[in-house]
């Protein structure tokens, strides 16, 4: 399963692609006001900055809502280094954007998806990844888990190649669940990748060993 970090903090996705686990990185217009970018040449400049620093696929969101103006930013997005992928909202005018990017060879994310049958339409429109919404799932308790099961069935149905993007992942216990599942990938904070470095027994016994090898050469 590949391992996207969920942020526009720089540091964060240096820290991450330093400890070479990372496959690249979803943004959304309320990651990239969080870190102050704003204004279109300020966040063209900042996705840049990103494809500087990491390897894989870079999400980049669109602002507009109409088709004209969907493909008119995804396309200035696209431009800026091979390693964008335009996200567009599962909205109608999304679906026709996200077709029309798939047929010009222009990779896409289908985002804010929260149920089976807007999943089903991402894949028909030749997304390169969806993105269900695990975590927001979960805070309104309809199971976030259940619908990526969901979506790996229907997928494998039918053969989609449309890669499931496990999205709004909040903590370990996500990660693994995704993994079980066979989601493609899962974005989230860097955070939660870092909680499934932790074991106690792996704490004690390093701690262990340690003493061993150092009573052995006093
Ligand atoms: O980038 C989309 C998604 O991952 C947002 O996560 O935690 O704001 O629900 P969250």
């Amino acid at each position: 399963m590949k391992f996207f970090i969920d942020t526009a903090n720089l540091k964060d996705i240096r820290e991450a692609q330093d400890l070479g686990i990372l496959d690249g990185v979803t943004t959304n217009p309320s990651l990239m006001a969080k870190e102050g970018i704003a204004g279109v040449d300020n966040v063209l400049k900042h996705y840049k900055a990103i494809c500087a620093i990491v390897d894989g696929d870079v999400s980049a969101e669109v602002i507009a809502t109409d088709f004209e103006g969907m493909v008119r930013e995804g396309e200035a997005l696209a431009a800026l280094d091979e390693k964008i992928v335009v996200k567009i909202p599962m909205i109608k005018e999304g679906v026709k954007a996200c077709k029309y990017f798939s047929e010009r060879g222009i990779k896409t994310n289908m985002t804010l998806v929260f149920s089976p049958g807007q999943a089903l339409l991402a894949a028909k429109a030749g997304a390169t990844y969806v993105s269900p919404f695990v975590g927001r799932l979960d805070d309104i308790s309809s199971d976030g888990i259940e619908l990526i099961a969901k979506i790996r069935l229907i997928y494998d149905n039918y053969g989609y190649e449309t890669q499931i993007l496990a999205a709004s992942v909040r903590h370990p216990m996500h990660i693994m669940q995704c993994a079980e599942i066979g989601a493609d990938v899962m974005t989230g904070p860097f955070s939660a990748m870092l909680a499934l470095l932790k074991h106690p027994l792996t704490d004690s016994g390093l701690a262990q060993f340690l003493e061993d090898h150092a009573k052995a050469n006093s």
